[in-house]
């Protein structure tokens, strides 16, 4: 398996300024859905560049952000600085090992990364281990309807060889309520997805961006239908997806 450290070490200021990754609307809805509160000491798995922490810090006492990359929490701690953020640390760790206690955390956020954990159940697993009882998580990754996925599955694997898999919602909702999570909110959300962009994100060289367009310029049938490709001023727009899920540890399994 490719080391997801070789994907994003060097392109970590791409995700400090891609519109998904750090936009306002897209930051907001993070907080809707995790729906922070002023005491909560708060965990981000898989941080980045710190977005999804940074749009916590102001609604909670503490953040903990967590990512296996340094070159990206590097970035992350640069622009903290610059922002003069300082209720934030930063921690190198695995969402799969989270070197933190049991019951630990009153909230637990992952946005836009699950879809590169090797076991999906074991980072459910710690998700729950460390999270109070009768306290909640947000969890956000891409999740492309059947058959949508199985043509963007070759493409995310080709833009970036440390894509795993991206769940499904009905694929979230059955794994976390077995890692004994109760799901509150489950939502798919469509958005109008900057092709380009995209591959930009990954410094995707162009002859292999060109080739991976037409996978999804060519794509049939139902894929052909929610995926709705199509060129505006020449630049390919496609549909893409995340699912949005609140999920609620019981104070009792
Ligand atoms: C697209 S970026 C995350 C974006 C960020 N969560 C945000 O909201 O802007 C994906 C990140 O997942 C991290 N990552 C991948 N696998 C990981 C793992 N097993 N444990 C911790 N971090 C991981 C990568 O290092 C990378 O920084």
């Amino acid at each position: 398996m490719p080391d997801v450290r070789d994907s994003f070490r060097n392109v970590a200021a791409n995700y400090a300024k891609s519109t998904f990754h750090a936009s306002t609307i897209r930051l907001q809805e993070v907080l809707d859905l995790a729906r922070p509160k002023p005491g909560d000491l708060a965990l981000d798995v898989a941080t980045g560049t710190g977005n999804t922490a940074f749009a916590l810090a102001p609604r909670v006492r503490r953040v903990v952000g967590l990512d296996l990359t340094r070159e990206m929490l590097n970035e992350a701690r640069r622009i903290a600085a610059e922002r003069q953020i300082v209720n934030v640390d930063w921690v190198i760790g695995d969402a799969l090992h989270l070197p933190f206690q049991d019951d630990t955390f009153d909230l637990y956020a992952v946005r836009a990364a699950p879809h590169h954990f090797v076991d999906v159940d074991q980072f459910m697993a710690e998700a729950y281990r460390v999270l109070k009882p009768n306290h909640d998580a947000a969890f956000i990754d891409c999740s492309p309807p059947l058959p949508a996925r199985d043509v963007l599955h070759d493409v995310e694997t080709r833009r970036d060889p440390s894509h795993v898999l991206s769940l499904t919602l009905d694929e979230w909702v059955g794994k976390l309520q077995r890692a004994g999570f109760q799901v509150d909110r489950a939502e798919a959300r469509e958005l109008d997805w900057n092709y380009e962009e995209w591959m930009g994100n990954m410094a995707v060289a162009p002859a292999l961006s060109a080739e991976l367009a037409g996978l999804i310029e060519s794509a049939e049938g139902d894929a052909h239908a929610q995926l709705h490709p199509e060129r505006r001023e020449g630049k390919l727009w496609h549909a893409y997806w995340h699912a949005l899920i609140r999920a609620h540890k019981p104070s009792s399994r």
